[in-house]
């Protein structure tokens, strides 16, 4: 019904002037009261600037130093906090999807919420529910408010993650939000909910919304294309160049900077990009994302032996029918045959 659809039609707040809005007065208590300059900020060559809070709050993500901004991504992102878009990014899984949000909301001071709609997370868990309690010795009824009301009436940035596996009932719930221009009705409590003009509103997939047509992801549903309309932005996040993934190791391993450790990390990520290659083919089913190949430089440091290290941190993880696969990865990046007793179980099963 168009007039109805016009009748909820309200502009949300759009970019935030800082000069022109007094922090802490007015009705809202909590809005960006500073501005950042992206070049100094994320290091990307533009001249922008982008509200955000001059003070931390408990909700705002901690700072990963070492965190490498993709450019497109890390645009459309703060597009997203500066002129409240809602922006979806798109890509497989550890390509730094969430991180990214995160870790811009962590430089704008920004309080961040994932919502992880993988999990079990029903639309009670999102809107409320009535609770009993005790009062004064007698049973009451009240209502307690659930993530989505909260975080609509904060200056939060709001991340629903894994946005293509969320259940139906909690996508409907979504789907309302977004065709009412952020407004959350609860019909049980009779209310209207507004966003705070600083809520923001982000979502991660592994699809494009159009279901699983890869079969990589099981457990995907298609997302309505009413619903897609109503994101502005979508943005695609492919895995890091080699180049900027072995930066992100030296960044995080110093002592890594000498002829020996460049050579490692170089291969290390040469193996990580061939299980990717793998997985988008379909040969395996786990990929090594980033953070797996930290985890190996970490436990290799501390079992002072590489093979083992790959065996405890990722192999051991690995459906035993893929884990020749990974031993030939490793034969080619590495030349060293990974030892029997790690593949055997398959070797074994495979006679
Ligand atoms: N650009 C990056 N800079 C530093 N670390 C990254 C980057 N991209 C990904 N990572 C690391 O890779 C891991 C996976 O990232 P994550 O955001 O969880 O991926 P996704 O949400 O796409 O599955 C995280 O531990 C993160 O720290
Ligand atoms: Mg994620």
């Amino acid at each position: 019904m168009p007039e109805d659809i016009d009748r909820n039609k309200e502009p949300m707040a759009m970019s935030f002037d800082v000069t022109s809005l007094t922090p802490n007065s007015g009705k809202y208590t909590s809005i960006p009261d500073t501005k950042y300059n992206v070049r100094e900020t994320f290091g990307l060559d533009v001249d922008w600037e982008v509200p955000g809070f001059t003070d931390d709050h408990p909700n705002v993500p901690e700072i990963d130093k070492t965190y490498q901004f993709d450019h497109d991504t890390t645009m459309a992102i703060l597009a997203g906090f500066g002129h409240n878009r809602r922006v979806m990014v798109q890509g497989y899984h550890g390509t730094g999807k969430s991180t990214h949000i995160e870790q811009v909301a962590a430089r704008l001071n920004w309080p961040c919420v994932r919502i992880n709609l993988d999990s079990h997370v029903s639309r009670v868990d999102l809107v409320g529910k009535d609770v009993i309690t005790l009062q004064e010795g007698k049973q009451i009824t009240k209502w307690q408010e659930g993530l989505l009301p909260w975080a609509i009436q904060n200056p939060v940035a709001l991340v629903f993650d894994e946005y293509d596996a969320g259940r139906p009932d909690v996508m409907f719930v979504i789907q309302r939000v977004l065709e009412s221009e952020g407004r959350l009705t609860l019909l049980d409590q009779n209310m209207i909910i507004r966003p705070h003009p600083a809520f923001r509103l982000f979502s991660t997939t592994n699809t494009i919304g159009l279901g699983d047509t890869t079969g990589l992801y099981h457990g995907t549903q298609a997302i309505n294309q009413g619903q897609m309309d109503r994101w502005n932005i979508v943005v695609t996040l492919n895995y890091l160049s080699h180049i900027d993934e072995m930066n992100i190791m030296f960044a995080k391993f110093p002592e890594m900077t000498d002829d020996e450790g460049k050579d490692n990390i170089d291969k290390m990520v040469r193996l990580a990009d061939l299980t990717r290659e793998g997985f988008i083919n379909g040969d395996l089913s786990t990929l090594m994302s980033p953070r797996s190949v930290i985890t190996w430089i970490e436990n290799t440091m501390i079992f002072n032996n590489r093979e083992v290290a790959f065996q405890l941190s990722f192999l051991n993880k690995c459906d035993e029918t893929e884990r020749p696969i990974i031993a030939e990865y490793y034969q080619r990046c590495f030349d060293i045959e990974l030892p029997e007793s790690a593949i055997r179980k398959q070797a074994i099963a495979a006679e």
